[in-house]
């Protein structure tokens, strides 16, 4: 099977420094990829690198499909004056329909889209106005209107509640199964996406641990990236990384 994306030896120089090197990861069709790793790790900079956003110093990158974005960063005031289903239909222009289409057939993909995300029931509502958990939603319909084969999604639980987290995966879980669209999705804690994920991005002190969560999770692969001790610690289905003397970070 053909890879969406492959990395081969990739490094990026930020700020005078190596931030990734010696990256090299396959994403494949219909996968579900957790993008794991402590704040600053260069989750971010991996998908800007996926994206042709950042530059690289050293390695190949070859991105073959279409490619949604969900970032980090939704900054969505609560007096902007845009409806839901707005900002879906602003997702739309500039992708994959080169001339603008007829606004039937625009309402229709976009009633489609919240459909399929769950956000029906507030299509008239003002982005604003909704909750974390809704406004993400709302941006994967975004995202998901130019018919990507592979969606990047950028900390989408960081900022929400057990049961608002748990919807996003499951949505994400059915997105990739289901319609065979393949899951890129960044964390700092692995713990609410070990039901789903296929394989692991693990990164830590600039470079990458890639397979599947079995084999990536271990006290002797997480030591060679982070370079010194780390005590995986499994308990009651979910997982500890313990790195250095008494600092947690996943
Ligand atoms: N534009 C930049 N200039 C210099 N350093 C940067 C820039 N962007 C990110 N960095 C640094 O690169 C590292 C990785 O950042 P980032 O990819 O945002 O990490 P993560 O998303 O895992 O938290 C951090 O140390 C950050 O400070
Ligand atoms: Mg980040």
């Amino acid at each position: 099977m053909t890879p969406l994306v492959q990395l081969d030896n990739v490094g990026v120089r930020l700020g005078g420094r190596d931030v990734l090197n010696d990256v090299s990861l396959t994403i494949r069709p219909g996968e579900f990829t957790g993008l794991i790793g402590p704040n600053g790790a260069g989750k971010t900079t991996l998908l800007r690198v996926i994206l042709g956003l950042q530059a690289t110093a050293t390695g190949l990158v070859g991105t073959h499909a279409s490619v949604g974005y969900v970032p980090q960063k939704l900054l969505i005031e609560p007096d902007m004056p845009l409806r839901v289903r707005d900002v879906v239909s602003l997702g739309i222009d500039g992708h994959k329909f080169g001339i603008r289409l007829p606004s039937r057939q625009r309402r229709a993909l976009v009633n489609e889209m919240l459909e399929a995300v769950g956000a029906d029931g507030y299509a008239d509502a003002r982005v604003g106005e909704l909750s974390g958990g809704e406004q993400q939603r709302v941006m994967i319909a975004h995202a998901l209107v130019s018919r990507p084969k592979l969606l990047l999604l950028d900390e989408p639980l960081a900022s929400l509640d057990l049961a608002s987290g748990h919807g996003i995966v499951d949505l994400l879980n059915r997105l990739a199964r289901d319609e065979g669209i393949a899951i890129l999705l960044s964390a700092h804690d692995m713990n609410p996406l070990l039901p789903v994920m296929d394989r692991i991005i693990y990164v830590a002190g600039g470079r990458v641990a890639v397979g599947a969560p079995d084999e990536v999770v271990q006290s002797d692969v997480l030591a060679k990236l982070y370079g010194h001790q780390v005590d995986v610690i499994r308990v009651h289905g979910r997982i500890l990384v313990v790195a250095g003397a008494d600092e947690l970070v996943g």
